[in-house]
């Protein structure tokens, strides 16, 4: 008989023949919300333990994250005003370049550091909610690459250590690749949101950005959950347009494409663990049916079974704060 149990008797033997070690907060990176105003933090009604903040408010949030050992942040804006264009996205006085440069302030303050990656995206600041401009009702690709190219380069010119554009337009990496180097920001990285799919998880974060298409889905431009090899598809492009990481969006219903990625690329590979799947967790554990510690490390444990290099959680500081070891 084969007798698989003989490795499992106790923590010790299995400890030696473990395939994956616990996740290091080290490839942990933990998104955040910034709005305008002042001296507000609000916690997000479906996302429990996760808040929108105010500039002069993110003293608190960057502390847990330099004790955490997480390898940085990402920021989202939440601005006061939106317009067709989404013009707030490369407002130098936005509340992402302002957070970026607090940000960095509180490190030194701190004597820590902390990578801070700025979302690059329209739909937080366009009035329709879409991630590009509307032309006819629907998404122009091309007229919105150069939107993208001005926030990103704005991004970098706060201070960002790196941008991610998430809005699946085609040819958008390249676009501010192109913006980047002719700013003299040649060696800021750029992190494709390469194959992001149109997803019901995405629901907590729409609220927490209020940045919900107001007509429409975004079916037009982000992926169909049906397709696997089309993923491939978008992972290459995304390599070739010049990105130096790649992602899986969301992660837990696609380590599918996260194991076929991992094969098909020598880029390093990050998985997103969205809004909707850390509320599922935080429902079921306030509702007392999950142990959340275990369920957050045998959750983040499988994205890097599955081949990620690095997750961006909402889990992120939970995880590396109270509940790493605890599986
Ligand atoms: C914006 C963006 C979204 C997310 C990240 N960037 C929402 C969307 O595409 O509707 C989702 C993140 C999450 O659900 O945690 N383009």
């Amino acid at each position: 008989m084969n007798r698989l149990r003989n490795l499992r008797k106790n923590a010790l033997l299995r400890g030696l023949v473990a395939e994956t070690a616990a996740p290091d907060p080290a490839k942990l990176i933990y998104p955040v919300f910034v709005r305008d105003g002042e001296g507000i933090e609000e916690e997000i009604a479906s996302m429990p333990g996760v808040y929108r903040y105010t500039v002069d408010r993110l003293d608190g949030v960057v502390k847990d994250a330099l004790r955490a050992g997480i390898a940085g942040l990402m920021l989202f804006g939440v601005p006061a005003r939106k317009d067709e264009e989404g013009s707030g996205a490369w407002d130098d006085g936005g509340p992402v370049p302002r957070a970026v440069r607090r940000i960095k302030e509180l490190c030194a303050a701190e004597r820590g550091q902390l990578l801070v990656i700025a979302d690059i995206c329209l739909c937080e600041y366009t009035s329709h909610g879409h991630c590009g401009v509307l032309r006819g009702g629907e998404v122009d690709n091309d007229a919105s690459l150069p939107l993208h190219a001005a926030a990103a380069v704005c991004a970098a010119r706060a201070g960002a250590d790196m941008v991610a554009p998430s809005s699946m337009m085609d040819g958008v990496v390249a676009a501010i690749r192109t913006a980047l180097d002719g700013a003299g920001f040649l060696s800021l990285p750029v992190m494709g949101y390469s194959a992001k799919f149109a997803s019901a998880f995405y629901g907590p974060f729409r609220e927490a950005a209020a940045s919900a298409p107001q007509c429409g889905d975004r079916k037009s431009y982000q992926m169909d959950f049906r397709n696997g090899r089309e993923a491939l598809r978008e992972l290459a492009c995304d390599e070739e347009e010049g990105a130096d990481i790649l992602m899986v969006k969301p992660a837990l219903c696609y380590l599918d494409v996260v194991r076929a990625a991992r094969a098909q690329t020598r880029l390093p590979l990050a998985v997103y663990n969205v809004s909707g799947e850390y509320a599922m967790v935080k429902a079921a554990a306030r509702a007392g049916m999950l142990d959340e510690a275990r369920t957050v490390c045998e959750v983040l444990t499988a994205f890097f079974r599955a081949g990620a290099d690095m997750v961006i959680t909402y889990h992120a500081l939970d995880y590396a704060l109270r509940f790493c070891g605890k599986a």
